[in-house]
């Protein structure tokens, strides 16, 4: 990562990564050098063993509102194609760290799509979801189809993909596309403080427990249970899992240590 850069934050506060977006002045919009620079951002948290939970902000007024419409403007198909952009996107699925989302304000088309690739997203009640790609003569490309329709089902995802229709913070929460509200001048804090509480959880058993929850998404119900089984069993091998109990049994707090 260029250190001069400043289209991202980086600092880690504790066991917690944070990364912040910062192209306040185009909304957050994610030009693909940004892009990069925040996938290398989450790896390089991914490989920290210090961090074991990684929020994803943004500012209050926008968490993103899209990639960056002059990166596609003029761009034909081949230039497209050429640089499949959206590739590199599925890094971000390979990163094993759980991720918060911090949302505030605009989290439109791949900024919607960005937060959705995040584990869990603390909104403020200022937060506007939508995926407006339409207006501009395109569809969501970075996975919004899919994991919108399977966050809040094909009906309410089919009008905002299709109208362009924005959700608010409460509709979205009752559709069961974030994790919690509060309000603008909490949504950074209480996502760091649900960072702080996730990473006092034995890290290994909450990699795995992520990785499973996402087979969800993949797997058939057979193969799913499956998985969980033999990850559930491959737990026994750690020594959090024999602290964890015995812990349990002395009625004392666990020490978790990632081994
Ligand atoms: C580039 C953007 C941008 C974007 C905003 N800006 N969104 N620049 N790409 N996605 C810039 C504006 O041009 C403007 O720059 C500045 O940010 C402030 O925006 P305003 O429009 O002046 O603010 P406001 O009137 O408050 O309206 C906010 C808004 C609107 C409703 C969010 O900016 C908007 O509709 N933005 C585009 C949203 C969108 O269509 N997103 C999907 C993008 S396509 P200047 O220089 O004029 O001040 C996409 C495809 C995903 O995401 C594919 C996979 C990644």
């Amino acid at each position: 990562m260029n250190p001069m850069s400043e289209l991202i934050l980086v600092k880690t506060e504790g066991h917690v990564g944070l990364v912040t977006l910062n192209r306040p002045k185009v909304l957050n919009a994610l030009s693909i050098e940004l892009m990069d620079e925040l996938i290398e951002a989450l790896e390089r948290f991914d490989e920290d063993d210090e961090v074991r939970v990684i929020v994803l902000a943004g500012s209050e007024r926008a968490f993103a509102a899209g990639a960056d419409i002059g990166d596609m403007a003029e761009a034909s198909v081949l230039d497209m194609y050429r640089r499949n952009n959206l590739a590199r996107w599925n890094r971000i699925k390979q990163v094993r760290t759980p991720i918060i989302a911090a949302v505030s304000g605009f989290c439109l088309g791949g900024g919607c799509e960005l937060a959705m690739t995040c584990d869990m997203i603390v909104a403020s009640e200022s937060a506007q979801f939508g995926q407006p790609e339409i207006n501009l003569g395109i569809i969501p490309g970075a996975g919004g189809t899919q994991r919108l329709t399977k966050a809040i089902g094909k009906y309410r995802a089919m009008e905002m993909i299709l109208a362009g229709r924005f959700m608010s913070a409460s509709e979205a929460y009752d559709a069961g596309l974030v994790t919690k509200v509060v309000s603008k001048e909490q949504f950074l804090a209480e996502a760091m403080r649900l960072a702080r509480e996730i990473a006092s959880r034995p890290p290994i058993a909450v990699k795995i427990g992520k990785e499973a929850v996402l087979k969800a998404q993949e797997l058939s119900l057979t193969e799913g249970i499956e998985f969980e089984r033999r990850v559930f069993y491959s737990l026994f091998a750690t020594e959090d899992q024999k602290e964890g109990m015995s812990a349990f049994a002395e009625k004392r707090k666990a020490e978790f240590k990632g081994k």
